[in-house]
């Protein structure tokens, strides 16, 4: 299916791994104008090449800390002045630490609020008045399962996060009908972020190793982790006109991890 994002312009935000890579690599094979984001240089300057290799458009690495207002502002104004509009917008950030809820202290909540919530206004608001002036722009939020199902020791995400799809659905009906927002809420995925979190399962005894670890956390139905580029795919598809009418929903990716009904 051609996605018919050829030639637009998509801003993926933490983008030098993971998930956010994957969107940016199936966003690029589509033939969109990417840029990547993080804050490591050599990281991103290694994701660059990789996405590269797949792109047919420009692929372009912006450094930014998207805790940081004016480093979000600085990404948005790098990203218009590369490709002189936005018609995707893609928000992906790093993951809260794990942990209970009384190790927490205020200022791993104030953390969690600025890196998974602030990012995602500050991004938003920016990104706002080229994102109306796109032939079918979109907005996609990365958030995560949690939002539907409190995961164990993951206390920050659980809370956290729902600001996020709060925010989402109102965009969904504030911007309309010029653009549409959407989340994707990944269930476990072979990246970085769900090695560390097992990690620091085994040091905290939850587990005996980590190969036990994993099979805990990747348990579901299809009996195995998700490949990062089965959540771009999708990220590709809902920033696609071939999604036109999917505006406002929280889709989870998880293989049928999670037990809600709805
Ligand atoms: N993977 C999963 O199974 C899974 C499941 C549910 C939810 N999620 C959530 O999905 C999101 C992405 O996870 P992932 O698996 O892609 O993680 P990942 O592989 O660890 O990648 C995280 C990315 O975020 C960047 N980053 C972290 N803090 C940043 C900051 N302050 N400013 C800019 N960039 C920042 C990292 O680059 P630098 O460190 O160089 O900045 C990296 O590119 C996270 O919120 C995670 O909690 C993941």
């Amino acid at each position: 299916m051609d996605l018919q994002i050829d030639g637009n312009a998509a801003l993926v935000t933490a983008s030098s791994s993971g998930l956010g890579k994957a969107s940016a690599k199936a966003l690029a094979r589509e033939g969109a104008d990417v840029v990547i984001n993080g804050r490591d240089a050599e990281r991103l300057a290694d994701a660059k090449a990789e996405v590269e290799a797949v792109a047919t458009g420009e692929v372009v690495a912006h450094s930014a800390d998207l805790t940081e207002a004016d480093e979000v502002a600085a990404l948005v104004e790098a990203t218009v002045d590369e490709f002189g509009t936005i018609d995707h917008l893609v928000t992906s950030a790093g993951g809260p630490p794990s942990g209970a809820f009384l190790d927490t202290n205020d200022e791993d909540w104030q953390h969690a609020y600025d890196l998974l919530v602030m990012s995602v206004v500050r991004l938003a608001r920016e990104s706002y008045p080229h994102l109306k002036e796109a032939d079918g722009g979109t907005i996609v939020n990365i958030t995560s399962r949690s939002v539907k199902e409190a995961l164990d020791s993951l206390v920050l995400s659980n809370a956290v996060r729902m600001g996020v799809i709060g925010l989402e659905k109102t965009l969904s009906k504030e911007f309309a009908p010029e653009v549409r927002a959407n989340a994707v809420l990944p269930g476990p995925h072979e990246t970085s972020r769900i090695r560390e979190l097992v990690e620091v399962a085994v040091e905290r005894g939850d587990y005996d190793s980590y190969e036990e670890g994993l099979d805990d956390w990747a348990g579901s139905p299809l009996e195995r982790i998700g490949d990062p580029m089965e959540l771009g795919n999708t990220v590709a598809f809902l920033s696609s006109p071939k999604s036109g009418y999917i505006n406002g929903t929280a889709l989870p990716i998880d293989g049928g991890s999670t037990g809600a009904n709805l």
